[in-house]
């Protein structure tokens, strides 16, 4: 039988004593206290205290006595007040209690794998039993907030004339450069439908059909190597825009930032955000998504290197590499001999061939290779870290790319190490122009560094013929404390320099008809200059909520190698589901 509820577990406060009330939940703890049995009633909302009192009847009590974690209960009674100095302030049920007069057991359940409230459980037992996993308190709060951000991107969206579409999840690939996830055709023999890496191509045709401002909370699928902040099934707003330069679909997006900022963050943000050239990132961080919430610049003093007599350093000038570095405020004292040899092996595991680090002491600095830095060398390096007594200059020499991941990495560590910000301050800022094109030695030609259809900026286009790698791109990521939060373009609706763009990718005019034959031919029936962006649902989960792994984010996701521990998925099928779908497996 069903006791229904008049109330939720979080809704009960003075206000309500001497009401008949009754509430269902779980069972969140129990004390028997031999004249009194209280439980704790848990749901979604709150949590209320429950007594049993002997006036309830020896039978009542009996089988509260008998009631255990996690049980599934409906209980009538009356509201009352707490014994004074038995009120719990912190709880916004606190001043009360429910005197039960009913009970009806729902569930009995086995002892839980691991504790709703305490330490963090093991994840593999957590994704295994995900259904209890997600009973956790700490766990609904996550969802809450994601609720709250999709309700919130919804609500600005659909405020400024954007409409939500649906696009298909079957469909033909897209090119963002991923592996794509393929469902076989039962009816087309050796046919293969292409889960979306993202709607990118069908927004691009909602443009062309007139839609104006499109949004959707899309799912997208890409088969990848996972990392901490990457799921194989993840969700992006998805936004695109007609007759719009870059700066506009900044500014619309940057007014979501700011709501969004001020739900989530609590912050009143200045608009524009800072925007940094992809170039100056590369330059001043080492990375096109720099945490700005701490400073720690790179400097290059490849200059200064010349005026050492440092073999390390004179031989990587020779090789044309860079030798960039920063400066640690009040790095010499925490970091030990041994720290430093650990810092050395973590540069090392991005490919650094060694770490110079140098301790700024009052006349001159300290470390195994001060001794090849002559005085004019160590003034000039003070000067142009500004460094002060006690600070620790680090220096990597080697190539733009090795020398940017080993400091950008290195310069996340320190500032982390030495507290050098707030963990639960936000910072978003703007990379833009970012190059059109990369070159892949190994396939010995360019590849698109966002999609293929990407406007080359205006004035780069005569690059196009000279050179290519140069283009950049009329491209914008959006960061947020050092993760990308989002990214996009504006299109290339220009068929000339599109399949200028093709030929550059190494397609053939007959290859880009045959993979993007629909979008060209929209391209060509009328397409508005648009552009748009997607921004990442889940790591903004991620930040908002203040954690680091992408799964807590997601209901039901997926392990590091893909698998779902719950439901055993990818799992195997019938040899008859294979045969429909003209699918034979070796071996
Ligand atoms: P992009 O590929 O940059 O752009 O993706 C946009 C944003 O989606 C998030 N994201 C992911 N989140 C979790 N797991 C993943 N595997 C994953 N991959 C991407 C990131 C990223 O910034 N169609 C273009 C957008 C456009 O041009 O409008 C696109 O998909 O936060
Ligand atoms: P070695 O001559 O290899 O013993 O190196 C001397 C010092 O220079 C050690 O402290 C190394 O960590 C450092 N070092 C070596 N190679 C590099 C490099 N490419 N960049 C920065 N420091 C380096």
């Amino acid at each position: 039988m069903l006791l229904k509820r008049t109330h939720t577990c979080g809704d009960l406060t003075k206000g309500h004593v001497g009401h008949a009330v009754v509430l269902n939940g779980w069972v969140d703890a129990w004390r028997d206290f031999g004249g009194l049995v209280f439980i704790d009633l848990r749901d979604r909302y709150g949590v209320t205290q429950v007594v049993f009192e002997p006036d309830a009847g020896a039978e009542l009590q009996a089988r509260a006595r008998d009631l255990r974690n996690e049980y599934v209960v409906g209980i009538k009674g009356i509201v009352a007040h707490r014994l004074a100095g038995k009120e719990n302030l912190k709880l916004k049920t606190g001043a009360i209690e429910v005197r039960a007069t009913e009970l009806v057991l729902y569930n009995a359940t086995p002892t839980p794998p691991f504790e709703m409230h305490g330490p963090e459980p093991n994840e593999e037992l957590r994704l295994k039993y995900r259904f209890l996993d997600l009973r956790r308190p700490d766990m609904q709060r996550i969802f809450i907030v994601r609720h709250r951000l999709c309700q919130l991107m919804r609500n600005v969206l659909s405020e400024q004339n954007f409409l939500e579409v649906e696009t298909p999840i079957l469909g033909r690939s897209t090119p963002e450069g991923a592996r794509d996830f393929l469902v076989p055709s039962r009816v087309h023999a050796g046919h293969f439908y292409a889960l979306p890496q993202s709607p990118q191509l069908y927004k691009q045709l909602l443009m062309v059909s007139g839609f104006d401002r499109y949004f959707q909370i899309a799912r997208c699928f890409r088969d990848e190597d996972l990392r901490a902040n990457r799921q194989p099934e993840f969700t992006q707003l998805d936004v695109e825009m007609s007759f719009v330069e870059d700066q506009d679909v900044l500014s619309m997006l940057e007014f979501l930032v700011a709501a969004m900022a001020r739900e989530f963050s609590g912050q009143e943000l200045a608009l524009p955000l800072p925007r940094i050239e992809y170039h100056d990132a590369m330059e001043r961080f080492g990375s096109d998504r720099p945490d700005l919430r701490y400073g720690l610049e790179l400097k290059d003093v490849a200059d200064i290197a010349d005026l050492t007599e440092f073999k390390v350093l004179k031989q990587a000038r020779e090789f044309g590499h860079r030798i960039r570095g920063f400066c640690a405020p009040k790095g010499a004292e925490r970091y030990s001999r041994k720290d430093l040899d650990g810092l050395t092996e973590y540069a090392g595991s991005f490919g650094a061939k060694g770490l110079v680090w140098l301790k700024v002491e009052a006349d001159a600095f300290a470390g195994p290779t001060a001794k090849f830095f002559p005085q004019q060398a160590q003034a000039k390096l003070r000067e142009r870290f500004d460094a002060k007594t006690g600070d620790l200059i680090l220096i990597v020499a080697d190539t733009q790319a090795v020398t940017s991941q080993a400091l950008s990495n290195l310069r996340a560590r320190l500032a982390s190490e030495l507290s050098l910000y707030d963990p639960k301050s936000f910072h978003y800022s703007w990379i833009i122009h970012f190059p059109l094109l990369a070159w892949d030695a190994e396939a010995g030609r360019y590849v698109a560094e966002h999609h293929p259809f990407t406007m080359p900026m205006f004035e780069d286009l005569g690059l196009l013929d000279s050179d290519p790698a140069k283009v950049r791109a009329q491209a914008y990521d959006l960061v947020i404390n050092g993760e990308e939060a989002g990214g996009g373009t504006i299109r290339c609706y220009d068929p000339a320099i599109q399949s200028k763009i093709f030929a550059l990718l190494g397609l053939t005019p007959e290859e880009a008809e045959e993979k993007f034959g629909f979008l060209l031919s929209a391209l060509r029936n009328g397409a508005p200059p648009h552009g748009g962006i997607a921004l990442g649902v889940d790591r903004l989960v991620m930040l908002y909520s203040g954690l680091t792994n992408i799964r807590d984010c997601i209901a039901f996701p997926k392990t590091a190698k893909g698998t779902d521990l719950m439901t055993g998925a990818p799992g195997t099928v019938e040899a008859k589901q294979l045969k429909e779908l003209h699918i034979r497996l070796d071996g």
